[in-house]
């Protein structure tokens, strides 16, 4: 850390209640309590309203305080704050980092103009259980994508300084191993081994350290037993010292007062001082100030100061020393046509085709029905908005608007959570009139997020007899889903010839479901979270490692084989196997599953060599991968390349597949495009317990297509 004059200035003349007060975010207070605060030296306030209500706060600060050190604002700008984007579980269905650095960038700017510095996201927990309802808001299972589109939203959000009028401090939360909680409870503890710890959980951390986030907040569970706000190893030991984090370390809300419910600090100057010396920089509830006197001779002081120099370099940087004002006139205060016309895209690119007979891109029908909550919801911004986010329209205006020659019936045939039989009869009846359905199905967004977990992943109320309804009615029919996690749809599925799923796709979505629907735009996404075929699977990721016993049915689920020769007659398990008795193999639809209104080949994959050593990975050597994509289809289409490693032989049981690279590309009709990947030691690693990242001798197969169960494979020997 290199604190400027200035910051080192302040420190020197600082009380060391003021020092605390730095320390603190009051977690939304009250308007009539917020200039007080302030006044009394609170650090930083989290402060949902608008921009001439952050001036005044800057102006107690700077003007009524002893040091006139600004605040910082903070809030949940998680995706979009007037402009709502997609969830950012359907943001990772993009496979797009560009996209998702606009996004970021966009929601900066927005926020920023209104006087917010400081955003508690992106949410980097790579998510294990799609019980979980934060699910939503992560980019899903896999650290390899996790960590690539973690670090895109820290540069969107970051911008190329913190000092510019469009940028915002991201934090990179929640640290760690948050997306494993036991059952999918929300808050539940996570029991994680020091492997997949470092292998699983860390990474996508270090990725937006090393972007440079400007904090990162700890998480509410325990690991290992020991809650995270607690956890001086990880918050001190790996985060600041071996990564060299020189941001600012922030709690979760009330997750140090947590820390007596959890057992391990008696009472609340007891949680404050804990936090503290494991590195906890700031509490995000103002314990700190009730507590004072109790902590003041307790907490070390030179880790104050440390803690200190943290938040004012932070606010440094932010430019707010300069002018902590921002200019209320030019406040953003609802989305601009490029803003909407972006998030629209985005909605778009996020979803995934789970399957298709031929029925979408739609053809234009005479009389369509569209049924199903979703048909006229404006429920579609998803998880995660404060409640100035832009609304969202209905789908069945946006459709109308786009088939003005159509005539469009809307029979909701039931609402999310009810519906009586009469209205699934007029559904019914409706659909067998109707030369084509559109079915509008969901979880509404208050299912998914923070403290919304699930133990039943199925469609909500009698939206599964719905579609089983529109299917027996015998007319062509396109189920779309909107939800915030991986659904269980096994009941339904195989009756349902295609299906989108468009998540919960914020301001804009009723717009981009219907370009989807129409081929104005192509649902070209893959998903970043597998679809399990029931909750009693679950956890079910792609990335399992081998089992001694792995299952496997002969020309099916080799994914889910070690190839080592254990396959039985074709359709038949052997016994002792690794599976249940009573599903089949697999995920519903694994990690990277969907296609798009276009086909491709691949052609030609190879290697720029056959093998690389040890030591020429180690100096940074790569190995580079070529491979060309042909759009062998009728249409111009995206397509998302997936490189996945199987690391053959190793001292560890290694995953089956770990997705080690990826790139979203447009392919023009008939062309041939080249996609080129370049394969080193961190695509190679694994993660050795008491050693590190190390890179073992040995067949890697590379596997590389646009799902996993469409790949083709080349081997790189490391010697
Ligand atoms: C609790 C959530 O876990 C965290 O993600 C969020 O930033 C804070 N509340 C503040 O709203």
């Amino acid at each position: 850390m290199n604190p400027s004059t200035r910051v080192e200035r302040l420190l020197a003349r600082m009380t060391l209640s003021e020092k605390l007060g730095q320390l603190q975010i009051v977690f939304r207070p009250r308007l009539s309590d917020a200039a007080q605060l302030v006044r009394d030296g609170i650090g930083s306030v989290f402060w949902p309203r608008s921009a001439a209500s952050v001036n005044a706060l800057q102006r107690v600060a700077v003007e009524e305080t002893r040091l006139r050190i600004p605040v910082l604002v903070g809030l949940d700008v998680v995706h979009g704050q007037r402009t709502i984007s997609p969830v950012p579980l359907a943001q990772a269905a993009s496979f797009d980092e560009a996209l998702v650095e606009q996004l970021a960038a966009l929601a900066a700017a927005e926020a920023r103009s209104g006087g917010v510095t400081w955003t508690f996201s992106p949410m980097v927990d790579v998510s294990a259980d799609p019980r979980w309802g934060r699910v939503a808001e992560g980019f899903g299972e896999d650290p390899h994508l996790t960590s690539r589109l973690g670090a895109a939203m820290v540069r969107g959000y970051q911008g190329s300084a913190l000092s510019e009028p469009t940028s915002i401090a991201a934090t990179a939360k929640h640290f760690v191993a948050y997306g494993q909680p036991e059952g999918g409870r929300d808050y539940n503890g996570a029991d994680v081994s020091e492997r997949r710890l470092h292998a699983t959980y860390l990474p996508p951390f270090h990725a937006a350290v090393d972007a440079g986030v400007a904090s990162v907040m700890a998480s509410f569970n325990t690991v290992a037993g020991r809650p995270m706000h607690a956890h001086r190893g990880l918050l001190t030991g790996t985060l600041k010292q071996e990564w060299g984090f020189a941001g600012v370390v922030v709690g979760d809300a009330d997750g140090v007062r947590n820390l007596i419910p959890h057992g391990v600090a008696a009472d609340s100057p007891d949680a404050v001082t804990i936090s503290f010396d494991a590195g906890l920089d700031v509490e995000m509830g103002g314990l700190v100030s009730e507590v004072e006197a109790a902590v003041r001779s307790r907490l070390d002081h030179r880790r104050v100061d440390d803690a200190v120099t943290r938040v004012l370099m932070l606010k440094e940087s932010l430019g707010l020393f300069d002018d902590p004002y921002v200019d209320a006139a030019a406040e953003i205060t609802a989305p601009s046509a490029p803003a909407r016309a972006l998030a629209r895209r985005a909605a778009a690119r996020a979803c995934v085709l789970l399957k298709n007979d031929g029925t979408l891109p739609l053809a234009p029908a005479r009389r369509v029905l569209l049924t199903g909550p979703y048909a006229e919801s404006t429920d579609h911004l998803g998880a995660w908005t404060q409640s100035f986010g832009a609304p969202a329209g209905r789908i069945a205006d946006a459709f109308r608007a786009r088939y003005p020659d159509s005539l469009v019936d809307v029979v909701p045939g039931t609402g999310f959570f009810d519906g009586d039989d009469a209205d699934l009869a007029e559904a019914s009846r409706a659909a067998r009139a109707a030369d084509l359905v559109v079915v509008l199905v969901g979880e509404p967004s208050a299912l998914s997020g923070e403290a919304a977990s699930r133990s039943d992943l199925r469609l909500p109320g009698r939206q599964e007899e719905l579609i089983a309804a529109i299917a027996a009615s015998g007319t062509p029919f396109v189920v779309v889903l909107e939800n915030g996690r991986p659904l269980v749809v096994a009941d339904w599925i195989d009756r349902a010839p295609t299906v989108v799923e468009a998540w919960h796709g914020g301001t804009e979505a009723a717009w981009a479901i219907v370009d989807v629907l129409s081929g104005d735009e192509e649902p070209a996404g893959r998903l970043p979270m597998s679809f399990p075929r029931s909750v009693g699977q679950i956890p079910i990721p792609y990335a399992h490692e081998n089992t001694g016993r792995p299952a496997t049915v002969r020309g099916r689920m080799e994914l889910h084989s070690a190839d080592i020769g254990l396959q039985g007659p074709d359709n038949v398990q052997e016994k002792y196997t690794s599976k249940y008795l009573d599903l089949d193999l697999g995920p519903q639809f694994a990690f990277g599953h969907g296609s798009g209104y276009t086909t491709f080949a691949y052609e030609g994959a190879q290697l720029s060599a056959g093998a690389i050593s040890t030591a020429a990975l180690a100096e940074g050597a790569t190995v580079r991968l070529d491979i060309d994509v042909v759009n062998t289809g009728e249409r111009d289409g995206d397509e998302v390349v997936q490189v996945y490693v199987r690391d053959v032989l190793a001292s560890l049981a290694q995953p089956v597949r770990r997705l080690v690279a990826f790139e979203r590309r447009a392919v023009a009709r008939g062309e041939r495009a080249r996609f080129r990947f370049e394969i080193g030691a961190d695509e190679l690693a694994l993660w050795m317990p008491g050693t590190g990242w190390i890179v073992e001798p040995g067949v890697f197969e590379l596997h590389v297509g646009g799902a996993l169960d469409r790949t083709t494979r080349v081997d790189l020997r490391v010697v």
